[in-house]
């Protein structure tokens, strides 16, 4: 029986990992700490909202007082909070600075006065940099850190402070620095779902640049498995990077998919300006965590991007109400130069 602390539990993410942890463990009880900003939606969680193990706070990670008042016996921290979108980063990187390093640093000491049992930070292969096409090595723990956006950049100063906290005063970390996630619930200004929901809306899917960006991408059941690997058998103050099943696949070919997937055809695609400093390719060495606690991902790309549609189709409202004013005027901005 351990009382989790989720912070971001209502993004993309953190609201998967607050659903199977309930129904795969269910002694556990978990307080969702969110500040809920454009990306966190309680919607998510609607089907736990009135189970007695999951309560909902309101904070903001960079508030002491309101990290003190929800850290009631709380065992073990999963830290999901963080400003996520790279496009967002590079027209304002402050509240990225803000939320991810000085958050970050705000929720460590809290756990430290707390005495919690266990602190897991969630991270990205961003962190890493880019690899070249032509590239076949990928990224690995043993990589050197090489963040090229104000995002990544962000979630490095995160890392090293993690650890930090581990080597000064020893507390009981673990990090996983994980690949492209997609699946339900992923906010529409990311490319899977903006490709399927703007193709939903008849609108054109925008490819940055040449399209041919490849990502590792990860079912995001099976990142959420990963976490709990690393929960439940990971050693403390170690890294484990995290990844999928897609060897080499481009941006254009995820789109080309997706259209295919919905029966329309190529002429949904619309070539833009690329974004600055755009990582070429992440490919990720999941060996680690394969061999030393067991993990790997279990969802392929093809069946589970067909399933991803699917879910999108089926909730239309979920994403039609996230696509509102907000996300016009920031779609607007980033896209009106193209
Ligand atoms: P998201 O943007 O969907 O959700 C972020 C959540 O954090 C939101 O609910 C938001 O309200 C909350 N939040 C933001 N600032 C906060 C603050 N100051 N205090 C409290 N809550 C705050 O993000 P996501 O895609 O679910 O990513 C979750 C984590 O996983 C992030 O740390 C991200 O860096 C990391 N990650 C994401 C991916 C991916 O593909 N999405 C891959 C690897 C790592
Ligand atoms: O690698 C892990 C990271 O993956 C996470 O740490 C980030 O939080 C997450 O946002 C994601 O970052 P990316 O920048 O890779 O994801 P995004 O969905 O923004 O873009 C994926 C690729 O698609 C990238 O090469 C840029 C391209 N793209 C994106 C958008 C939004 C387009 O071509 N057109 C678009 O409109």
């Amino acid at each position: 029986m351990a009382k989790l602390l989720v912070t971001g539990g209502a993004g993309f993410i953190g609201s998967n990992f607050i659903l199977y942890w309930l129904a795969h463990h269910p002694q556990d009880s978990i307080v969702n700490f969110d500040k809920l900003t454009y990306a966190g939606n309680l919607e998510n969680l609607k089907d736990v909202q009135n189970n007695a193990n999951y309560k909902f706070v309101r904070g903001d990670i960079t508030n002491p007082e309101e990290l003190d008042a929800a850290f009631i016996d709380i065992d073990i921290v999963v830290h999901f909070a963080a400003e996520s979108h790279v496009d967002r980063s590079i027209k304002d990187p402050s509240p990225f600075i803000v939320t991810n390093v000085v958050g970050t640093q705000v929720l460590l000491d809290a756990a430290l006065k707390k005495g919690i049992k266990k602190f897991h930070h969630i991270s990205t292969d961003e962190v890493f940099g880019s690899l070249e096409l032509d590239d076949k090595s990928k990224f690995s723990e043993r990589t050197n850190y090489n963040p090229r956006s104000p995002y990544a950049a962000s979630k490095a100063g995160s890392d090293y402070l993690v650890r930090a906290y581990f080597s000064t005063y020893n507390l009981p970390i673990t990090i996983t620095n994980c690949s492209n996630n997609f699946g339900p619930y992923q906010f529409p200004e990311k490319l899977i779902p903006l490709a399927i929901t703007n193709i939903l809306e008849e609108k054109k899917v925008p490819v940055y640049g040449d399209g041919l960006y490849a990502r590792d991408w990860l079912y995001v059941e099976d990142h959420v498995r990963a976490i709990e690997a690393v929960l439940e058998k990971g050693k403390v103050g170690e890294t484990y990077v995290v990844g999928g099943q897609t060897d080499e696949i481009s941006n254009l070919d995820v789109v080309k998919k997706i259209i295919r997937i919905l029966g329309k055809d190529e002429s949904a695609i619309e070539f833009v300006k690329d974004r600055p400093g755009h990582d070429r390719k992440y490919a990720v060495d999941w060996t680690k965590i394969k061999d030393e606690l067991g993990w790997k991902p279990k969802y392929d790309f093809d069946s589970w991007l067909e399933k991803t549609v699917e879910w999108y189709k089926d909730n239309q409202n979920w994403w039609k109400n996230v696509k509102d004013g907000e996300y016009q005027k920031y779609y607007e901005k980033q896209y009106s130069n193209s």
